[in-house]
């Protein structure tokens, strides 16, 4: 085991959240359902920019779903890859909806979606080297700052890259992670799509990871097309998806996990049956399998817990 090298903090998770177990992304067709069922579901994540800046009945139902269940925040617009300055009126009113909803923890993307003021409401793969990371680290330790709390960053799926990238996904996240002091939402899905994608190995990518640092798991459906993978969050999970899973849980122990839905919605039923799923898939962890995790990760680079 290589723990001897690392200082105990390294060891903590940056949220320290208990396992909240399995939750569903809230989202605005089921609000009368959940509203009049009280569904037996563990705790919902929403999109933030969804109710950060609406009043009127979503705000409502969400106001009303807090005061039952744990919140999640999970936002689309910090762009924290970018150039551009961050916008604090955005951090701002995340940090206000944060307090209301008491939201365990606020999450977001390893990308960018814009630059000069223009928004592609895309998540964007940002460069895999050196002086971006350096950028991202910076950003990520001034938005902890003006959230009070710490961040949460999400692997985006990709259908492009970067050239003359200094190091892969994985390592540029696991640096990011502990040199910025950020947790990890870890997306198998969108590991299995941008791996296909990409063409490398999404197992050598789960396995290379800092487990410790992983705070919450997404899991959602995707479109084969052939010649690439679409992550469009329609469908049931795909097999190798759910077996991705199983090896994720196997290294980081429990962890939240998250179904996201997007689009061709099913009833809520449905969607509680598709998480329900994730029960056979959750590997009870082994030492063997964490003592394998703790090697993976490079011993040598610094560590600063947020
Ligand atoms: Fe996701």
């Amino acid at each position: 085991m290589s723990s001897g090298h690392h200082p105990p903090a390294a060891r903590s998770r940056p949220v320290p959240a208990a396992d909240l177990g399995l939750g569903v992304g809230l989202r605005s067709p089921h609000f009368a359902h959940v509203l009049s069922h009280w569904p037996e579901v563990e705790w919902f994540e929403i999109i933030s920019e969804n109710f950060m800046d609406s009043g009127g009945y979503p705000r409502h139902a969400l106001d009303r779903i807090a005061e039952r269940y744990p919140i999640v925040m999970h936002g689309v617009s910090l762009s924290v890859g970018s150039t551009d300055p961050l916008d604090f009126g955005y951090l701002d009113r995340l940090r206000r909806l944060a307090d209301a909803t008491r939201a365990r923890w606020v999450s977001d993307h390893v990308c960018w979606t814009g630059v000069a003021g223009l928004n592609t409401h895309d998540l964007l793969p940002v460069p895999f080297t050196e002086e971006s990371l350096a950028h991202v680290v910076r950003r990520v330790k001034v938005v902890q700052d003006v959230l009070e709390r710490p961040l949460v960053l999400e692997n985006p799926s990709t259908y492009a890259a970067f050239s003359g990238a200094a190091m892969s996904e994985w390592e540029f996240l696991a640096r990011l992670a502990t040199e910025s002091g950020c947790g990890l939402l870890l997306d198998v899905n969108n590991v299995y799509v941008s791996a296909f994608n990409h063409d490398f190995d999404p197992e050598e990518y789960v396995r290379a990871l800092p487990h410790d640092r992983v705070v919450q798991i997404h899991l959602a459906g995707h479109s084969d097309m052939g010649t690439h993978i679409v992550d469009t969050h329609d469908q049931p999970v795909a097999e190798p998806v759910w077996r991705l899973y199983e090896l994720a849980t196997s290294l980081t122990g429990p962890v939240p996990t998250l179904l996201e839905w997007d689009d061709h919605i099913p009833q809520f039923p449905e969607l509680l049956a598709e998480l329900d799923k994730a029960r056979r898939y959750t590997a009870v962890s082994d030492a063997e399998a964490r003592a394998e995790s703790r090697t993976a990760v490079p011993v040598a680079m610094p560590v600063r817990c947020g």
